[in-house]
């Protein structure tokens, strides 16, 4: 069967945050969204058939995660990522960055210490303040247009009051797919100075060839035990509305500190649909998969000639994994507030803007490229007019 990627989906009316959301914010009609991590394509057939068949059941009460939900997130993690896990290492959560707070909240204490590697997906810093816990930060190295992680500076920021690290595999906002060196190497620090490492891997299916996606926990067997993986079908299959995630615990005594955490907000339930779009997604997605993955790659590419074309002084971060492209406006030297004034009221285009990331951000913009090629084309020719040459 081909998807059809091309056709555009009028998302307006439905509640969306990407466009009715955004809409009342600016007060203006006419600006086109690239910044929410979702897609404009459609849902794939095979999870709306799913939620469809169970709508016929005319009642809705309280559901559980039965045993076919945990099957077909093990099934899927076997085949796309050789990665063996087993039933009891497997929690729900409802959403990652809720994941996130939980894990904050149950695993270390006020006060202690957490690591991240701006510029880095936003809500990583929130998840640690906002709970009393201390932001450090071990920035990443932009080299040739990629990042690398700093191990020599991270050797340096450890003391004893740091107790996790978060990390973000493959990396929002850069794309970067971590090799098996760089995961090892980090890998082994955290090993050496006990540190929990908080692995979310939401973009781990979005990866285009030749990159590999290799699950931090597969490092090794301790490396497992000190690791939380964070997965959802929500970014690959366009479901991000249903708020259905899980967390892979191999380590017991995390695991239960976790479950506690999930049991007194009451929260571990989760609700019918998001249950049945997780399994139909892990079930049925591959040739999905691969048809949209062949679909962003060549919006990724269109992206890159276009601005090597008729926009060179804006440089692209080339991806190897997700639908976030990480544009570098520095070379304009526009301060970066009016940048964003520039973008939204000149070139009538909202990106997600590059400070929020944190240190590394400043200059730079993410684009979300999820969509029709003809809106792409659409978005490219109005950074053109107001970027071009
Ligand atoms: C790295 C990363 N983690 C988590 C999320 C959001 O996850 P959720 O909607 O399940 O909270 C996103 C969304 O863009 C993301 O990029």
């Amino acid at each position: 069967m081909e998807y059809n990627f091309d056709e555009i989906i009028n998302r307006e009316g439905t509640a969306c945050v990407k466009y009715d959301f955004k809409k009342k914010q600016y007060g203006s009609e006419d600006i086109l969204p690239m910044w929410v991590a979702d897609m404009d394509f459609k849902t794939p057939d095979f999870i709306i058939d799913a939620i469809k068949k169970r709508a016929e059941h005319p009642v809705l009460g309280y559901s559980f995660h039965p045993d076919s939900f945990y099957e077909s997130v093990m099934a899927w993690l076997q085949k796309r990522h050789g990665w063996t896990v087993a039933k009891e290492w497997l929690r729900f959560s409802p959403g990652i960055v809720p994941a996130l707070n939980m894990c904050v909240r149950a695993l270390t204490s006020p006060g202690d210490k957490i690591i991240v590697q701006p510029p880095v997906y936003f809500p990583f810093f929130s998840a640690i303040s906002e709970n009393q816990r201390i932001i450090v930060e071990n920035p990443l190295l932009l080299k040739n247009r990629r990042f690398y992680m700093d191990y020599n500076n991270l050797e340096q920021i450890i003391d004893d009051k740091v107790k996790m690290i978060f990390l973000c595999s493959p990396h929002n906002p850069g794309g970067m797919v971590w090799s098996k060196e760089e995961l090892i190497k980090l890998a082994v620090i955290c090993q050496r100075h006990n540190i929990l490492i908080l692995s979310d891997e939401i973009h781990s299916d979005l990866v285009f060839n030749p990159y590999k996606h290799i699950p931090m926990a597969l490092i090794s067997d301790l490396v497992a035990q000190c690791t939380i993986t964070c997965i959802a079908p929500s970014k690959t299959f366009n479901t991000a509305g249903l708020f259905t995630s899980v967390l892979i615990i191999p380590d017991e005594t995390l695991r239960l500190k976790y479950t506690v955490q999930l049991e007194k907000l009451h929260i571990g339930w989760g609700n019918i649909f998001g249950t049945i779009a997780f399994e139909a997604a892990y079930k049925y997605g591959e040739l999905w998969l691969e048809q949209l993955l062949d679909y962003l790659k060549n919006n990724i590419d269109f992206v890159i000639d276009y601005c090597k074309t008729y926009i060179p002084k804006i440089k692209v971060m080339k991806p190897e994994a997700t639908y976030l492209l990480w544009l570098d406006f520095s070379v304009f030297g526009i301060e970066d507030d009016k940048l964003r004034d520039i973008l939204l009221n000149d070139a009538k285009l909202d990106l997600s803007h590059g400070p929020i990331f944190g240190t590394g951000g400043m200059g730079f913009q993410r684009m979300n490229i999820a969509c029709p090629r003809s809106i792409l084309a659409e978005a490219m020719n109005r950074l053109n007019k107001v970027f071009g040459k």
